[in-house]
Protein backbone atom coordinates (compact mmCIF):
# COMPACT_ATOMS: atom_id res chain seq x y z
CA UNK A 1 0.00 0.00 0.00
CA UNK A 2 0.89 3.67 -0.26
CA UNK A 3 -0.08 6.25 2.48
CA UNK A 4 0.34 9.88 1.03
CA UNK A 5 0.83 12.71 3.25
CA UNK A 6 2.25 16.23 3.28
CA UNK A 7 5.79 17.71 2.76
CA UNK A 8 8.16 17.24 5.42
CA UNK A 9 5.81 14.86 7.80
CA UNK A 10 7.06 11.44 5.58
CA UNK A 11 9.37 10.17 9.02
CA UNK A 12 6.14 10.78 11.28
CA UNK A 13 4.10 8.68 8.94
CA UNK A 14 6.69 5.99 8.78
CA UNK A 15 6.82 5.72 12.35
CA UNK A 16 2.94 5.64 12.80
CA UNK A 17 2.82 2.84 10.35
CA UNK A 18 5.57 1.29 12.40
CA UNK A 19 2.87 1.61 15.22
CA UNK A 20 0.82 -0.10 13.73
CA UNK A 21 2.20 -3.43 12.69
CA UNK A 22 3.09 -2.55 8.77
CA UNK A 23 5.96 -4.08 7.20
CA UNK A 24 8.69 -3.34 4.57
CA UNK A 25 8.00 0.37 5.24
CA UNK A 26 9.67 3.08 3.22
CA UNK A 27 9.72 6.68 2.33
CA UNK A 28 9.36 8.49 -0.32
CA UNK A 29 8.62 11.95 -1.38
CA UNK A 30 5.03 13.05 0.42
CA UNK A 31 4.17 9.39 0.54
CA UNK A 32 5.68 6.17 1.93
CA UNK A 33 5.08 2.79 1.09
CA UNK A 34 4.54 -0.47 3.22
CA UNK A 35 2.65 -3.71 3.26
CA UNK A 36 -0.04 -4.99 5.51
CA UNK A 37 -3.45 -6.62 5.47
CA UNK A 38 -7.05 -5.86 4.90
CA UNK A 39 -7.18 -5.38 8.96
CA UNK A 40 -4.16 -3.23 8.33
CA UNK A 41 -5.51 -1.04 5.49
CA UNK A 42 -8.47 -0.36 7.74
CA UNK A 43 -6.46 0.86 11.18
CA UNK A 44 -4.39 2.52 8.49
CA UNK A 45 -7.40 4.90 7.71
CA UNK A 46 -8.82 4.89 11.15
CA UNK A 47 -5.45 5.72 13.27
CA UNK A 48 -3.11 7.78 11.12
CA UNK A 49 -2.87 11.28 11.98
CA UNK A 50 -0.23 12.41 8.84
CA UNK A 51 -2.03 10.35 6.10
CA UNK A 52 -4.18 12.07 3.63
CA UNK A 53 -5.21 8.82 1.36
CA UNK A 54 -4.18 4.81 1.59
CA UNK A 55 -4.09 3.60 -1.51
CA UNK A 56 -3.57 -0.26 -2.87
CA UNK A 57 -1.82 -0.43 -6.18
CA UNK A 58 -3.63 -3.19 -8.39
CA UNK A 59 -1.56 -2.79 -11.02
CA UNK A 60 1.40 -1.24 -13.24
CA UNK A 61 2.10 -0.66 -16.53
CA UNK A 62 3.98 1.18 -19.07
CA UNK A 63 2.33 3.35 -21.57
CA UNK A 64 3.78 6.64 -23.68
CA UNK A 65 0.59 7.36 -25.16
CA UNK A 66 -3.25 7.87 -24.82
CA UNK A 67 -3.52 4.52 -27.09
CA UNK A 68 -1.13 2.31 -24.61
CA UNK A 69 -2.74 4.00 -21.72
CA UNK A 70 -6.49 2.72 -22.63
CA UNK A 71 -5.12 -0.62 -23.48
CA UNK A 72 -3.22 -0.81 -19.97
CA UNK A 73 -6.36 0.09 -17.98
CA UNK A 74 -8.83 -2.03 -20.28
CA UNK A 75 -6.90 -5.26 -19.58
CA UNK A 76 -7.49 -5.29 -15.71
CA UNK A 77 -10.67 -6.84 -14.76
CA UNK A 78 -12.60 -4.18 -13.19
CA UNK A 79 -15.66 -6.40 -12.21
CA UNK A 80 -13.56 -7.72 -9.63
CA UNK A 81 -13.82 -4.53 -7.76
CA UNK A 82 -16.87 -2.94 -9.37
CA UNK A 83 -20.56 -4.11 -10.04
CA UNK A 84 -22.07 -2.97 -13.48
CA UNK A 85 -24.15 -1.04 -11.88
CA UNK A 86 -21.78 0.71 -9.53
CA UNK A 87 -20.62 4.43 -9.48
CA UNK A 88 -16.98 5.28 -10.27
CA UNK A 89 -14.56 8.00 -10.01
CA UNK A 90 -11.15 8.09 -11.39
CA UNK A 91 -8.53 10.81 -9.81
CA UNK A 92 -5.27 11.54 -11.73
CA UNK A 93 -1.68 13.04 -11.06
CA UNK A 94 1.08 13.51 -13.20
CA UNK A 95 5.04 13.53 -13.52
CA UNK A 96 5.13 13.61 -16.63
CA UNK A 97 6.03 15.19 -20.32
CA UNK A 98 4.04 12.20 -22.25
CA UNK A 99 1.00 13.08 -20.44
CA UNK A 100 0.56 16.79 -19.24
CA UNK A 101 -3.15 17.19 -18.78
CA UNK A 102 -5.11 15.10 -15.91
CA UNK A 103 -8.91 15.28 -16.77
CA UNK A 104 -8.00 14.27 -20.01
CA UNK A 105 -6.32 11.20 -18.66
CA UNK A 106 -8.80 10.50 -15.97
CA UNK A 107 -11.34 10.37 -19.27
CA UNK A 108 -9.47 8.30 -21.26
CA UNK A 109 -9.20 5.73 -18.39
CA UNK A 110 -12.81 6.23 -17.50
CA UNK A 111 -13.71 5.29 -21.37
CA UNK A 112 -11.30 1.98 -21.27
CA UNK A 113 -13.61 0.77 -17.71
CA UNK A 114 -16.65 2.18 -19.10
CA UNK A 115 -16.05 -0.02 -22.42
CA UNK A 116 -15.12 -3.23 -20.76
CA UNK A 117 -18.40 -2.92 -19.13
CA UNK A 118 -20.37 -2.38 -21.96
CA UNK A 119 -18.56 -5.00 -24.21
CA UNK A 120 -18.81 -7.91 -21.48
CA UNK A 121 -22.24 -6.56 -20.06
CA UNK A 122 -24.01 -4.22 -22.11
CA UNK A 123 -24.35 -2.01 -19.28
CA UNK A 124 -21.75 0.35 -17.47
CA UNK A 125 -21.19 1.89 -14.04
CA UNK A 126 -21.65 5.73 -14.15
CA UNK A 127 -19.66 8.27 -12.41
CA UNK A 128 -20.32 9.55 -9.09
CA UNK A 129 -17.75 12.37 -7.98
CA UNK A 130 -19.28 12.66 -4.34
CA UNK A 131 -20.48 9.22 -3.54
CA UNK A 132 -18.55 6.89 -5.54
CA UNK A 133 -18.17 3.31 -4.64
CA UNK A 134 -15.26 2.83 -6.11
CA UNK A 135 -12.52 5.93 -6.14
CA UNK A 136 -10.03 5.10 -8.77
CA UNK A 137 -6.50 6.46 -8.48
CA UNK A 138 -4.17 6.73 -11.19
CA UNK A 139 -0.29 8.00 -11.41
CA UNK A 140 1.78 8.45 -13.85
CA UNK A 141 5.58 8.52 -13.51
CA UNK A 142 6.76 9.46 -16.93
CA UNK A 143 5.80 6.23 -18.83
CA UNK A 144 4.92 4.32 -15.53
CA UNK A 145 1.54 3.75 -14.90
CA UNK A 146 0.60 3.23 -11.37
CA UNK A 147 -3.13 2.39 -11.08
CA UNK A 148 -4.41 2.21 -7.20
CA UNK A 149 -7.85 1.54 -5.78
CA UNK A 150 -8.46 4.63 -3.66
CA UNK A 151 -9.16 2.89 0.61
CA UNK A 152 -9.93 6.18 1.75
CA UNK A 153 -12.16 7.91 -1.47
CA UNK A 154 -12.40 11.71 0.60
CA UNK A 155 -8.88 12.95 2.15
CA UNK A 156 -8.39 11.85 5.40
CA UNK A 157 -7.71 15.37 6.72
CA UNK A 158 -12.01 15.69 7.04
CA UNK A 159 -12.20 13.82 10.52
CA UNK A 160 -15.70 14.44 10.75
CA UNK A 161 -15.57 17.35 13.44
CA UNK A 162 -15.18 20.34 11.40
CA UNK A 163 -17.80 22.08 9.29
CA UNK A 164 -16.90 24.85 6.77
CA UNK A 165 -16.35 27.65 8.19
CA UNK A 166 -15.09 31.17 7.29
CA UNK A 167 -11.90 30.96 9.15
CA UNK A 168 -8.78 30.34 7.84
CA UNK A 169 -8.56 26.52 9.57
CA UNK A 170 -5.42 24.69 8.81
CA UNK A 171 -5.16 21.30 7.51
CA UNK A 172 -6.34 18.85 10.30
CA UNK A 173 -3.25 16.41 8.91
CA UNK A 174 -0.52 19.26 9.21
CA UNK A 175 -1.93 20.57 12.25
CA UNK A 176 -1.71 16.62 13.62
CA UNK A 177 1.80 16.88 12.05
CA UNK A 178 2.93 19.80 14.05
CA UNK A 179 1.82 18.73 17.05
CA UNK A 180 4.02 15.16 16.48
CA UNK A 181 7.02 16.96 15.48
CA UNK A 182 7.40 18.75 18.72
CA UNK A 183 7.58 15.45 19.68
CA UNK A 184 4.89 16.44 22.62
CA UNK A 185 4.43 13.39 25.02
CA UNK A 186 0.34 13.90 25.12
CA UNK A 187 1.21 15.39 29.23
CA UNK A 188 0.80 18.81 30.51
CA UNK A 189 -0.22 21.82 29.63
CA UNK A 190 -0.88 22.77 25.90
CA UNK A 191 -1.73 26.11 24.57
CA UNK A 192 -3.13 27.68 21.44
CA UNK A 193 -3.63 31.43 22.15
CA UNK A 194 -5.10 32.04 18.33
CA UNK A 195 -7.19 28.65 18.12
CA UNK A 196 -9.27 29.59 15.40
CA UNK A 197 -12.03 26.52 14.66
CA UNK A 198 -9.81 24.59 17.06
CA UNK A 199 -8.23 22.14 15.23
CA UNK A 200 -4.79 22.13 16.50
CA UNK A 201 -6.80 22.18 20.13
CA UNK A 202 -8.77 18.98 19.00
CA UNK A 203 -5.88 17.27 17.21
CA UNK A 204 -4.02 17.62 20.26
CA UNK A 205 -6.78 16.17 22.46
CA UNK A 206 -6.90 13.29 20.31
CA UNK A 207 -3.20 12.67 20.78
CA UNK A 208 -3.50 13.02 24.33
CA UNK A 209 -5.77 10.58 24.64
CA UNK A 210 -4.68 8.20 21.92
CA UNK A 211 -8.32 8.10 20.18
CA UNK A 212 -8.08 7.61 16.63
CA UNK A 213 -8.36 10.59 14.34
CA UNK A 214 -11.24 9.45 12.46
CA UNK A 215 -12.93 8.13 14.85
CA UNK A 216 -15.76 10.60 13.59
CA UNK A 217 -15.98 10.19 10.30
CA UNK A 218 -19.01 9.12 8.65
CA UNK A 219 -17.32 6.60 5.82
CA UNK A 220 -13.82 5.29 4.30
CA UNK A 221 -13.71 4.18 0.77
CA UNK A 222 -13.37 0.72 1.53
CA UNK A 223 -16.68 0.49 3.19
CA UNK A 224 -18.78 0.01 0.05
CA UNK A 225 -15.76 -1.94 -1.83
CA UNK A 226 -17.06 -5.28 -2.83
CA UNK A 227 -14.87 -7.02 -0.16
CA UNK A 228 -15.84 -5.03 2.56
CA UNK A 229 -15.27 -7.10 5.92
CA UNK A 230 -17.29 -5.45 8.76
CA UNK A 231 -16.25 -8.34 11.03
CA UNK A 232 -12.68 -7.49 10.64
CA UNK A 233 -13.75 -3.25 10.55
CA UNK A 234 -15.75 -4.30 13.72
CA UNK A 235 -12.67 -5.63 15.12
CA UNK A 236 -10.32 -2.78 14.08
CA UNK A 237 -12.45 0.36 15.67
CA UNK A 238 -13.07 -1.87 19.17
CA UNK A 239 -9.15 -2.22 19.01
CA UNK A 240 -8.47 1.33 18.99
CA UNK A 241 -11.00 2.89 21.25
CA UNK A 242 -9.74 -0.22 23.85
CA UNK A 243 -6.31 1.63 23.13
CA UNK A 244 -7.54 4.98 23.86
CA UNK A 245 -6.36 6.66 27.25
CA UNK A 246 -7.32 9.34 30.07
CA UNK A 247 -5.65 12.31 28.66
CA UNK A 248 -3.20 13.99 31.22
CA UNK A 249 -3.09 17.09 29.29
CA UNK A 250 -4.58 20.45 30.30
CA UNK A 251 -5.61 21.73 26.45
CA UNK A 252 -6.54 25.39 26.27
CA UNK A 253 -7.18 27.94 23.21
CA UNK A 254 -8.15 31.46 23.14
CA UNK A 255 -8.51 33.62 20.42
CA UNK A 256 -9.65 37.25 20.01
CA UNK A 257 -13.26 36.65 18.10
CA UNK A 258 -16.06 35.00 19.48
CA UNK A 259 -16.63 33.55 15.86
CA UNK A 260 -13.70 31.77 16.59
CA UNK A 261 -14.40 30.94 19.75
CA UNK A 262 -18.05 29.56 19.02
CA UNK A 263 -17.13 27.47 16.04
CA UNK A 264 -14.87 26.26 17.71
CA UNK A 265 -16.72 24.84 20.85
CA UNK A 266 -19.06 23.55 18.20
CA UNK A 267 -15.98 21.82 16.60
CA UNK A 268 -15.09 20.44 20.13
CA UNK A 269 -18.44 19.45 20.71
CA UNK A 270 -18.75 17.22 17.58
CA UNK A 271 -15.46 15.88 18.26
CA UNK A 272 -16.72 14.35 21.47
CA UNK A 273 -14.03 16.35 23.52
CA UNK A 274 -15.81 19.09 25.94
CA UNK A 275 -14.22 17.37 28.94
CA UNK A 276 -11.12 18.12 27.20
CA UNK A 277 -10.48 21.22 25.84
CA UNK A 278 -11.03 24.91 27.74
CA UNK A 279 -11.74 27.62 24.98
CA UNK A 280 -12.25 31.96 25.95
CA UNK A 281 -12.55 34.90 23.50
CA UNK A 282 -9.42 36.66 24.58
CA UNK A 283 -6.42 38.62 22.95
CA UNK A 284 -2.95 37.30 23.04
CA UNK A 285 -1.77 40.44 24.58
CA UNK A 286 -4.06 39.57 27.84
CA UNK A 287 -2.88 35.86 28.38
CA UNK A 288 -0.83 34.38 30.94
CA UNK A 289 0.84 30.90 30.42
CA UNK A 290 -0.44 28.52 33.00
CA UNK A 291 1.85 27.75 35.73
CA UNK A 292 4.47 24.69 35.17
CA UNK A 293 5.62 25.60 31.34
CA UNK A 294 4.24 23.33 28.46
CA UNK A 295 3.78 23.57 24.94
CA UNK A 296 2.20 26.48 23.17
CA UNK A 297 1.45 26.28 19.44
CA UNK A 298 0.90 29.28 17.38
CA UNK A 299 -0.54 29.82 13.79
CA UNK A 300 -1.06 33.27 13.55
CA UNK A 301 -2.01 35.39 10.46
CA UNK A 302 0.67 35.53 8.05
CA UNK A 303 -0.32 38.97 6.75
CA UNK A 304 1.08 38.48 3.85
CA UNK A 305 -0.45 41.34 2.02
CA UNK A 306 0.06 43.69 4.80
CA UNK A 307 3.08 46.40 5.01
CA UNK A 308 5.91 44.64 7.02
CA UNK A 309 5.71 47.55 9.11
CA UNK A 310 2.30 46.79 10.29
CA UNK A 311 2.35 42.93 10.56
CA UNK A 312 5.71 42.88 11.71
CA UNK A 313 4.40 44.51 14.65
CA UNK A 314 2.28 42.16 15.43
CA UNK A 315 4.76 39.53 15.45
CA UNK A 316 6.70 41.92 17.44
CA UNK A 317 3.79 41.82 19.89
CA UNK A 318 3.76 38.06 19.76
CA UNK A 319 7.70 37.61 20.64
CA UNK A 320 7.22 40.24 23.77
CA UNK A 321 3.92 38.49 24.72
CA UNK A 322 5.93 35.11 24.81
CA UNK A 323 8.87 36.37 26.53
CA UNK A 324 6.93 38.21 29.47
CA UNK A 325 3.68 35.68 29.69
CA UNK A 326 5.23 31.95 28.88
CA UNK A 327 8.48 31.47 30.92
CA UNK A 328 9.17 27.51 30.75
CA UNK A 329 7.26 26.86 27.60
CA UNK A 330 8.53 25.40 23.89
CA UNK A 331 6.51 27.85 21.79
CA UNK A 332 6.34 27.03 18.13
CA UNK A 333 5.06 29.10 15.37
CA UNK A 334 4.23 28.48 11.63
CA UNK A 335 3.84 31.08 9.27
CA UNK A 336 4.91 31.77 5.25
CA UNK A 337 6.06 35.78 6.53
CA UNK A 338 9.66 34.99 7.38
CA UNK A 339 10.80 38.56 7.47
CA UNK A 340 7.42 39.16 10.32
CA UNK A 341 8.75 35.60 11.89
CA UNK A 342 11.79 37.59 12.45
CA UNK A 343 10.23 40.91 13.81
CA UNK A 344 9.69 38.46 16.76
CA UNK A 345 13.37 39.51 17.99
CA UNK A 346 13.53 35.76 19.62
CA UNK A 347 16.14 33.28 18.30
CA UNK A 348 14.32 29.80 17.22
CA UNK A 349 16.56 26.71 17.98
CA UNK A 350 14.86 25.08 15.20
CA UNK A 351 13.26 25.49 11.63
CA UNK A 352 11.44 23.09 10.23
CA UNK A 353 9.65 24.02 6.73
CA UNK A 354 6.44 22.92 6.08
CA UNK A 355 3.34 23.34 3.88
CA UNK A 356 0.10 25.11 4.65
CA UNK A 357 -1.88 24.26 1.63
CA UNK A 358 -0.04 25.52 -1.07
CA UNK A 359 1.54 28.07 0.99
CA UNK A 360 5.32 27.50 1.96
CA UNK A 361 5.81 27.79 5.76
CA UNK A 362 8.26 28.00 8.70
CA UNK A 363 8.10 26.12 11.92
CA UNK A 364 9.80 27.64 13.94
CA UNK A 365 10.69 26.84 17.79
CA UNK A 366 11.32 29.03 20.61
CA UNK A 367 12.40 27.97 23.94
CA UNK A 368 11.40 30.45 26.40
CA UNK A 369 13.18 30.59 29.91
CA UNK A 370 14.35 32.95 32.68
CA UNK A 371 17.00 35.28 30.20
CA UNK A 372 15.80 34.20 26.78
CA UNK A 373 17.61 36.75 24.94
CA UNK A 374 16.05 39.25 22.33
CA UNK A 375 18.48 38.27 19.39
CA UNK A 376 18.59 39.05 15.78
CA UNK A 377 18.31 36.51 13.18
CA UNK A 378 21.50 35.57 11.65
CA UNK A 379 20.19 33.02 8.67
CA UNK A 380 17.54 31.33 7.73
C1 LIG B 1 -4.75 31.58 10.82
S1 LIG B 1 -6.01 31.74 12.01
C2 LIG B 1 -5.83 30.29 13.01
C3 LIG B 1 -6.55 29.12 12.42
C4 LIG B 1 -6.63 27.93 13.32
N1 LIG B 1 -5.32 27.29 13.49
C5 LIG B 1 -7.64 26.92 12.78
O1 LIG B 1 -7.28 25.83 12.42
O2 LIG B 1 -8.81 27.30 12.65
C6 LIG B 1 -5.41 33.00 13.03
C7 LIG B 1 -6.30 33.31 14.21
O3 LIG B 1 -5.65 34.28 15.03
C8 LIG B 1 -6.64 35.08 15.62
N2 LIG B 1 -5.99 36.32 16.10
C9 LIG B 1 -5.48 37.34 15.38
N3 LIG B 1 -4.95 38.28 16.19
C10 LIG B 1 -5.10 37.84 17.45
C11 LIG B 1 -4.75 38.34 18.73
N4 LIG B 1 -4.14 39.52 18.86
N5 LIG B 1 -5.04 37.60 19.82
C12 LIG B 1 -5.67 36.41 19.71
N6 LIG B 1 -6.06 35.90 18.51
C13 LIG B 1 -5.76 36.59 17.40
C14 LIG B 1 -7.67 35.27 14.53
O4 LIG B 1 -8.91 35.63 15.08
C15 LIG B 1 -7.66 33.90 13.85
O5 LIG B 1 -8.68 33.08 14.38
Amino acid sequence: MVAKTQFGLEQLLVEELRVLGAEKIEAHNRAVSFEGDLALMYRANLCLRTALKVLLPINKFKARNEDQLYDGIKKINWNQYLDKEGRLVIRTSLKSELFNHSQYVSLKCKDAIVDQYRERFGVRPSIDLTHPDLSVDIHINQDEVTVSLDSSAESLHRRGYRTDSTLAPINEVTAAGMIMLTGWNGEGNYYDPMCGSGTLLIEAAMIAKNMPPNLNRPQFGFERWKNFDQMIFSQVREDAVAAMRESKANIIGSDKTFKAIEISRENITRAGLDEDIKVSNKRFEEVKGPDGGGLMIINPPYGERLPIEEIGAFYKMMGDQMKKEFNGFDVWVISSNIEALKKTGLAPSKKIMLYNGALECRYHKFEIYKGTRRTEFKTE
